[in-house]
């Protein structure tokens, strides 16, 4: 096959051939013309190196496109494309192959949502998130004193729920993929047999991590007993087997195969906590996606225990608001609107958000007219009173660069928007002997008790309190933008824990209300409240450009957001993929 890139593009080539320099992988793939690069509103600087990065990381295409945070998964999917595959295919091979390269961020034990929407048969969401093994209930972390114990939840075996991945993978690829599975998990291993160039981010959290890393996961990531380092080849074996036996024995291998076999060995040490019953027992989910109208698009995106439901609530909220004069306009007008509409949007979270199978969440009342009018009221009151205070100092949440995001679209409007994830830094920081996989964390994203809040910051309620069967509540909110008459918008999505909902608000504000092109929005400052802890975070790049003396009622934080958005958007017949400056990602497609 043949190599087109463009002149521009030549540093990307030799860039992915760094990358994949162990695995002698050659990138094949047509690429589309560039875009000039046109300079962001003067008043807001933009983040340092954005526009020299923007050769990197856009990508303009007609006829397929696909966006992920490795260049070498983003290439699993021009792959199996090429192949014939369709847009599912192609999401699924870049799922098998971001589970490879990014362990740190996902992984065959771990779970995420899909939604797909296939324009001449029909539109799908998909849960295949973990849920509480039988074990798991509230009282298991409660230290004797009667207080949370959130060191046993958020690391180690306890910390892991019955994983989704695979089987919702499978499932989804079966129901509307072309290629047979073994075409599509082909490219993930190969690069776990050949293996692939560290790259800084993975070097960095593998030496962090290190010290907590079970024997085997040291092995894995290690060489002569210490860290991997940049640049060095991660080969990793016994996942090359565990994915050998999954395109052998397809979702076999899930229910009795070897994987469980381990899996069910390793936990005996521990309680058995995850029990052969709780593995076998697991069933993905397949549901109608949560549908709504918002700012002139039809918006497809994931219900409950995702976040979507609270993304349309913030977007409604804040299209409302536009349209009242008694609101502050401007720039300061602006942050205060979406700021008020963060705070709603997160509070309806902590207080209603969980698992719909054992709590009820308002769903159709959340995104109905007179509640936003309502809300809108309230917020009303408050801003033009000016009688509000901030009522908590800020608490720095726990840094956390991990989950994954996959979009893609084809020139006929099939579509795929998935997020996964093992939830923290490598989960669990625990590698299940023999299957080369790292368990993750999920556990923490329950409510462990009202008020203590989790990894990221988020507190939650009774509605998100642990129990057997029950999927924790989630940020990951996967979603698609339909236009009017059906035909496919936009495709969206991101890692970042409580990040995620805010970083879709701010593409989508800054790409279809001010109108910035895709990569500008993408890499504009960002704006985030999550109602606990009351503080307004904003990107760092926005230091100076508000006087305090404007926004006196916020207590403000400076520093990095921490989302990576991955989308492709339709304008016209060109295809547009954008992934976040601040990943290691590339769009990829022709
Ligand atoms: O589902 C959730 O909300 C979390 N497990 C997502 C974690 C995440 O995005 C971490 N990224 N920084």
């Amino acid at each position: 096959m043949s190599l087109f890139f463009g002149k521009k593009r030549s540093f990307l080539f030799l860039f992915l051939g760094l990358l994949s320099f162990g695995s002698c992988e050659t990138i094949q793939t047509f690429l589309g013309n560039k875009e000039k690069t046109t300079e962001l509103s003067p008043s807001i600087p933009q983040i340092q190196g954005a526009s020299l990065k923007r050769d990197r990381y856009e990508l303009i295409g007609r006829e397929f496109m696909i966006a992920t945070d490795h260049p070498l998964a983003s290439q699993a999917g021009v792959e199996v494309w090429k192949q014939g595959g369709n847009v599912v295919d192609v999401f699924a091979a870049a799922s098998f192959a971001i589970s490879v390269l990014r362990p740190q961020s996902t992984g065959l034990l771990g779970g995420g949502f899909a939604i797909v929407y296939l324009p001449k048969k029909g539109k799908w969401a998909y849960d295949f998130r973990e849920r509480s093994p039988k074990k798991g209930i509230a009282s298991f972390y409660t230290k004797p004193d009667g207080s949370a114990d959130t060191e046993k939840i958020s690391k180690g075996p306890f910390s892991a729920g019955v994983p989704g991945n695979v089987q919702g993978i499978l499932k989804i690829q079966k129901q509307h993929g072309k290629l047979p599975i073994t075409d599509v998990i082909a490219p993930a291993m190969r690069y776990a047999k050949n293996g692939f160039a560290v790259y800084a981010d993975l070097a960095n959290v593998i030496s962090k991590v290190w010290p907590n890393m079970n024997p085997s996961m040291q092995k894995v990531f290690g060489i002569d007993n210490r860290p991997i380092r940049e640049g060095e080849l991660l080969v990793q074996n016994d996942l090359f087997q565990t994915l050998s036996r999954i395109a052998e024995k397809e979702e076999k291998e899930w229910i009795d195969g070897e994987t469980t076999r381990l899996v069910t060995e390793y936990y005996k040490e521990f309680d058995s906590f995850i029990s052969e019953e709780d593995w076998k027992e697991y069933q993905v989910k397949q549901m109608e996606p949560l549908s709504s109208s918002v700012w002139g698009y039809q918006m497809l995106t994931m219900p409950p225990p995702s976040s979507g439901v609270h993304l349309i609530t913030l977007m409604l909220l804040k299209a409302e608001m536009a349209k009242r004069q008694s609101f502050p306009k401007g720039q300061v007008g602006e942050m205060i609107q979406i700021t008020e509409a963060m705070r709603v949007a997160y509070r309806d979270r902590a207080e209603l958000g969980g698992d719909p199978n054992f709590t009820e969440v308002p769903v159709a009342k959340l995104i109905s007219f007179p509640y936003i009018q309502e809300e809108v009221n309230e917020i009303e009151k408050k801003v033009v009173s000016g009688n509000w205070k901030p009522i908590q100092k800020p608490i720095e949440p726990k840094d956390s660069y991990n989950t994954t995001h996959i979009s893609v679209m084809d020139k006929e409007g099939n579509a795929v928007s998935s997020t996964q994830s093992i939830n923290g830094i490598f989960g669990a920081i625990q590698m299940v002997p023999g299957t080369g996989l790292v368990l993750n964390n999920t556990m923490d994203d329950f409510s462990i008790a009202p008020g203590v809040p989790n990894l990221y910051g988020l507190v939650g309620s009774n509605a998100n309190a642990i129990a057997p069967g029950k999927t924790p509540l989630s940020s990951m909110s996967p979603t698609i933008l339909l236009e009017p008459n059906g035909n496919t918008k936009l495709v969206i999505g991101a890692p970042g824990g409580s990040h995620i909902p805010t970083s879709i608000f701010n593409t989508l504000y800054h790409y279809l209300i001010q109108k910035r092109n895709l990569y500008e929005s993408v890499s504009f400052p960002r704006i985030h409240h999550q109602y606990q802890p009351d503080t307004l975070f904003l990107d760092p790049e926005l230091k100076g450009t508000f006087p305090e003396t404007e926004l006196p009622f916020y207590q403000v934080q400076y520093g990095r957001h921490r989302a990576k958005v991955f989308v492709v958007s339709k304008e016209g017949d060109k295809l547009i993929g954008v992934s976040d400056p601040k990943g290691e990602g590339v769009p990829l497609g022709f």
